[in-house]
């Protein structure tokens, strides 16, 4: 008997050991996501893709959405330390807005991940993982600079409508833009009607659909009304775009504009298949969650994880070092090789 009862202490114990063994291994695989807005499809798409691709690897998640508020976001990002999480993957809503609760973070010996917008003003980031963000601007420029046709010359009208001053990477898609279509600007080949040129007056504050519309009807009815020709709207993103198309239909009737975009959500990839967007640049989610959950694993597991840019990106603290993935572009001739073909859209979704 007494042996038996060893015996069940014994296998109780080793029970115990394991189930402890088995905790501790998957609390150290938490990771907090905090992302913006469940607002625009693709914070949608990124939250689910890295979340189940963290959760294949083993990890424990936790993936909150912050409304766009930056009190939300903050409060989230705490409760996320509170819980014990050992890896933070953020999109902040506002890059400057973080210091504090990062700070927390760090004590606490949590890794810290800038998810697509650098987080600025911290020493608390440990790396940054996006899509090269002057790179999109670059190809927004290069698309309006090609189909217009600028270096053979003539004379063109543009607006610029850019993303909002409160995420870094607004910049960085109106400079990469702006650094192709400014000789073109300067020589009088492309004229900004409005003279709204400045990044300070074409942003639009919380990517907003509404503003940019407001803002364009505003320009359409002030600059356009008389007939004047609109041959090119550089927009950052579609949300944006999705502004400018509005206002284009409503208080527009002169030939249609070339109309950049960004993300290529379901419905700017609808208005591309309709004509009433040119482009939008394809960043892959998947691509890009991949990524992080290759750099959480790295440093979880105490290696250094890949990174492809170590000058770009200083978010005031210092260099953050980055992987940059690879934008391109999604236009009527490439779309569907590109967003069904590749399996990110099925056809369904587009029609
Ligand atoms: C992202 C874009 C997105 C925009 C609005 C940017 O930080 O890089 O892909 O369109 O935010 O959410």
């Amino acid at each position: 008997m007494k042996k038996i009862i060893t015996v069940l202490l014994v296998v109780a114990l080793l029970f115990s050991m394991a189930a402890c063994a088995g905790t501790s291994a998957k609390n150290d695989k938490f990771v907090g996501i905090s992302m913006p807005t469940q607002d625009l499809q693709r914070w949608n798409q990124d939250g689910a893709n890295m979340k189940e691709k963290f959760e294949a690897a083993g990890y424990k998640v936790d993936l909150q959405y912050a409304n766009n508020e930056v009190n939300t976001q903050v409060s989230q990002i705490e409760n996320m330390i509170s819980a014990g999480v050992k890896v933070l993957v953020i999109a902040a809503i506002d890059g400057k807005t973080l210091t504090q609760v990062l700070g927390n973070a760090k004590e606490a010996g949590i890794y810290v991940i800038a998810y697509d917008r650098l987080i600025m003003d911290t020493d608390a980031v440990s790396y940054y993982c996006t899509f090269d963000n002057y790179m999109v601007g670059t190809i927004q420029g290069q698309y309006i600079e090609s189909s217009l046709k600028l270096a053979d010359g003539g004379k063109y009208n543009i607006e610029i409508t850019a993303g909002d001053p409160a995420d870094n990477n607004a910049l960085y898609f109106y400079q990469g833009a702006i650094d192709v279509l400014q000789k073109y600007i300067d020589s009088g080949v492309l004229t900004v009607v409005s003279g709204q040129m400045k990044f300070e007056e074409v942003a639009t504050p919380a990517w907003s659909t509404e503003t940019s519309q407001a803002r364009m009807e505003a320009i359409l009815a002030s600059f356009y009304a008389d007939g004047t020709q609109l041959d090119a709207c550089l927009c950052s993103n579609d949300s944006t775009a999705k502004g400018v198309t509005n206002a284009l239909a409503s208080s527009y009737t002169g030939k249609y504009p070339i109309v950049t975009g960004q993300d290529c959500d379901v419905a700017n990839t609808k208005d591309i298949i309709a004509g009433k967007q040119s482009m939008s640049i394809f960043k892959d989610t998947r691509t890009l969650a991949a990524q992080t959950v290759q750099m959480a694993s790295d440093l979880l597991a105490g290696k250094t994880p890949e990174v492809n840019d170590t000058k770009s990106y200083d978010n005031g603290t210092g260099i953050i070092p980055t992987y940059l993935c690879a934008p391109v572009f999604a236009d009527i001739n490439n779309y569907k090789e590109l967003l069904i073909d590749s399996g990110y859209y099925t056809a369904d979704q587009l029609s």
